[in-house]
């Protein structure tokens, strides 16, 4: 079984989001359990030249955008025993800085996904069965491989997969793009294919023509089929719910471990938690907050965005400053959340440390440093955060939604099941009501620690998913 899997961002190369973790742990799994699968992306401009040094020219060939042909070099590098490939164009992909966000992204990505298509005649040792697609980005691959490959024997046997990690971002474009990047006739401009709206939207192609579609969690699996999370595309999801999944993600074992991080002050497993109170007072000591064993450590790390309910946060912001507890936030995102933290932190330097930015090192200190994990994410396909967060036994504090639900459950004083804390409505005071709540457990040592260690002993790693991944490719190439 041979897998081409294609993302506009894969750690550690380029990273906006969880889909670059994805991209890269879940092949790592998936090689671990004998699959041959390779990565495909872009050859951004500023990836590290670390890696740029030790990438290999394996060949170049040409990629039709429209009625243009451009040129494409194929980059090949191994990271990890992770065989990955690196679609170089200077034009398309050297910017001043990241990967999207551009004028012309429809383009850029419609010329990704051609070349990815056409890289498989080049590549010689390697022809996939199999194509993984993930989001927008390569929503349009399952769409050319049927239009314009059909007839060619290498092409025509591949099936295809496609996996939303996130619905909202649609990559949703004018009509025109459809003849003149993607050599599409009129007809793909109709409800059953590309329409969307007054234009088209390559998340939907993914959607409409790739063989199976997988979403990040079961709960998001089932939420994008109402019209509070479908985007518009809910009844389309009703209707292709016979070839949609929901698979939860895992972390990778080996980057989030608290025994080995070497970004944290004082290594621990969940046989001595008291060590993370040592890294908290650490932490306390660098951010200018009062070092103090006894306080709750509330720590967030995020892009702030609506999507994440900091307006949840910005709403009750006053009534938690009252509460006995410091707040640890990482991230940057919208001004308007950027500069609500700001000022609280000015006026509140001994509660709050507000940290606008983004550090791999502080982002593992806090894991490990604070005692909650605040997400009260008005939808969240699968997260992330909260998962590293109990890696590191840091108690998550999360609405329930998508994979926040799936991972996380609420702490039930009578039975004692749980490993975190949660609320349903998005709503603030139903939120601060659960911060309380936590914060009222965290004072009952014997309870606490007993959360913290189960949480810490759950199995979030990729193993479990990365075999449902493989009944999901064994199905599709042998229908069983
Ligand atoms: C997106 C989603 C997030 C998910 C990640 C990886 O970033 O917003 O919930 O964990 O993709 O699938």
């Amino acid at each position: 079984m041979k897998v081409l899997f294609a993302a506009s961002e894969v750690y550690p190369f380029m990273k906006t989001g969880g889909l670059a973790d994805v991209a890269y742990a879940l092949p790592k799994a998936l090689r671990q359990l004998g699959i041959d699968v390779r990565v495909i992306m872009p050859n951004y401009g500023d990836i590290n030249v670390r890696y740029k040094e030790r990438m290999e020219k394996i060949c170049s060939f040409s990629v039709p955008v429209g009625w243009r042909n451009q040129y494409a070099g194929l980059l090949y590098l191994e990271e990890d025993g992770i065989p990955f490939y690196f679609m170089d164009n200077e034009y398309y992909f050297k910017r001043n800085e990241g990967s999207y966000g551009y004028y012309d992204d429809g383009e850029r990505f419609a010329y990704f996904s051609r070349g990815v298509l056409e890289s498989i005649k080049y590549i010689e040792d390697f022809k996939p069965n199999i194509i993984h697609c993930n989001d927008w980005h390569t929503g349009i691959i399952p769409v050319l491989l049927r239009e314009h490959y059909s007839s060619d024997e290498t092409y025509k046997k591949i099936k295809t997969i496609f996996t939303i990690h996130n619905l909202k971002y649609q990559g949703a474009f004018a009509k025109e793009t459809l003849g003149e990047l993607l050599s599409l006739g009129e007809n793909y401009f109709s409800e059953d294919k590309l329409k969307y709206y007054d234009g088209i939207s390559f998340m939907k192609g993914g959607i409409v023509f790739s063989d199976i579609v997988t979403t990040v969690s079961d709960t998001y699996a089932k939420e994008i089929k109402t019209p509070d999370y479908g985007e518009g595309l809910h009844g389309l999801l009703n209707e292709v719910g016979y070839k949609l999944y929901g698979i939860t993600n895992g972390i990778d074992y080996d980057l989030y471990n608290p025994k080995y991080d070497k970004e944290i002050d004082f290594n621990f497993d969940e046989n001595n938690i008291e060590y993370k109170c040592k890294n908290k007072m650490e932490l306390q000591k660098k951010l200018g907050l009062p070092v103090k064993e006894d306080i709750p450590m509330i720590g967030i790390i995020s892009r702030l965005v609506q999507q994440k309910g900091f307006d949840l946060i910005c709403s009750v912001m006053d009534e938690l400053m009252n509460l006995n507890m410091q707040l640890v936030i990482l991230g940057t995102g919208e001004s308007k959340f950027e500069d609500m933290f700001k000022y609280y932190a000015n006026r509140y330097p001994n509660k709050v440390s507000s940290n606008i930015f983004f550090s791999n090192e502080l982002a593992q200190k806090i894991y490990a440093s604070s005692d909650m994990f605040l997400m009260p994410s008005q939808f969240e396909p699968c997260g992330i955060g909260q998962l590293i967060a109990m890696r590191y036994g840091s108690i998550p504090i999360v609405r329930e939604t998508g994979g926040l639900k799936d991972t996380v459950h609420s702490y039930n004083e009578c039975t004692g099941e749980g490993n975190g804390f949660s609320f349903t409505n998005y709503n603030a005071y139903d939120m601060l009501y659960t911060i309380k709540r936590s914060i009222d457990f965290y004072n009952n040592k014997d309870i606490w620690n007993g959360l913290v260690n189960k949480s810490m002993r759950e199995d979030n790693s990729w193993n479990k998913s990365a075999n449902k991944y493989i009944e999901l490719y064994d199905k599709l190439l042998w229908g069983n």
